[in-house]
């Protein structure tokens, strides 16, 4: 991980919380996290919490966001959540193409192209799920597979749209599951995404690259150890206000 650079935490909440969990929840972070000057943290909630987010963490160091967000504009979908939405809200991160979502609804990488986009015209920052299965990483595709994910975006709406944005390299068989990548896996994939994001070596300014996928406070130290990665999004560790600050810290400290 770059030395010089705020390391990027993102928490991904889930379908967790409730009014009265994450109220203390988020004023123990709002008490305890002013410490953390050298991270880019954000929460993403469910949708109704927003707006507790938004009344807990406002001027502080901590940011939020959300889960997911609507292709449309406005207009008849019931059930959906518009870019607009979450912005009123002030959120700076939205996740898209987790694969929770995009194995349970059958999402299409097109579908996610176009939240990408939406995300974007309102000026908050992707984080763009990616990732392999099992039987994919056996079978020794994985680098493809997650090309195709990354190239239909790039083939709609170009390179320059990774400006300002998030990938997060998830294998599935990482999430919920206790067995995270190695960090050489992690450190592999994230360089092969930079390399295929940056073609012809060009950087794109706040374009950085996470690893999800059983991330704690155990595994957490080498993952920070590993010069292509710029972060971590977090799941259920990230509901535990122990293991969360945990792993915040020894981002922080590198011990
Ligand atoms: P996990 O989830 O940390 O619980 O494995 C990560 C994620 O799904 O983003």
């Amino acid at each position: 991980m770059n030395l010089n650079k705020k390391k990027i935490i993102i928490a991904n909440m889930k379908m967790n919380g409730s009014l009265s969990f994450n109220e203390s929840f988020l004023k123990n972070i709002k008490i305890n996290f002013n410490k953390f000057k050298n991270l880019n943290i954000g929460l993403c909630l469910p949708y109704p919490y927003l707006f507790q987010a938004q009344k807990f963490l406002q001027n502080t160091n901590i940011n939020w966001g959300g889960q997911n967000v609507a292709k449309f504009e406005n207009g008849p979908h019931t059930g959906e959540v518009s870019a607009k939405m979450l912005q009123e809200f002030g959120a700076k991160y939205v996740i898209v193409g987790h694969s929770e979502r995009s194995t349970a609804y059958c999402e299409s990488d097109e579908n996610i192209a176009a939240k990408f986009e939406k995300i974007k015209k309102y000026k908050m920052i992707p984080v763009l799920c990616v990732g392999e299965t099992l039987i994919e990483r056996e079978a020794g595709i994985m680098e493809s597979v997650v090309s195709s994910q990354i190239k239909t975006i790039i083939k709609i709406f170009g390179n320059e749209i990774f400006e300002n944005s998030i990938i997060a390299y998830e294998p599935i068989w990482a999430i919920g599951s206790d067995m995270a990548a190695s960090p050489d896996q992690a450190n592999k994939m994230c360089i092969f995404i930079r390399n295929l994001v940056c073609e012809n070596k060009k950087e794109f300014k706040n374009f950085n690259i996470i690893y999800g996928g059983s991330v704690n406070p155990k595994n957490a130290l080498q993952l920070f150890a590993s010069e292509s990665l710029d972060g971590v999004l977090i799941g259920r560790a990230s509901v535990n206000f122990d293991e969360f600050s945990h792993i915040c810290s020894r981002a922080e400290n590198g011990k």
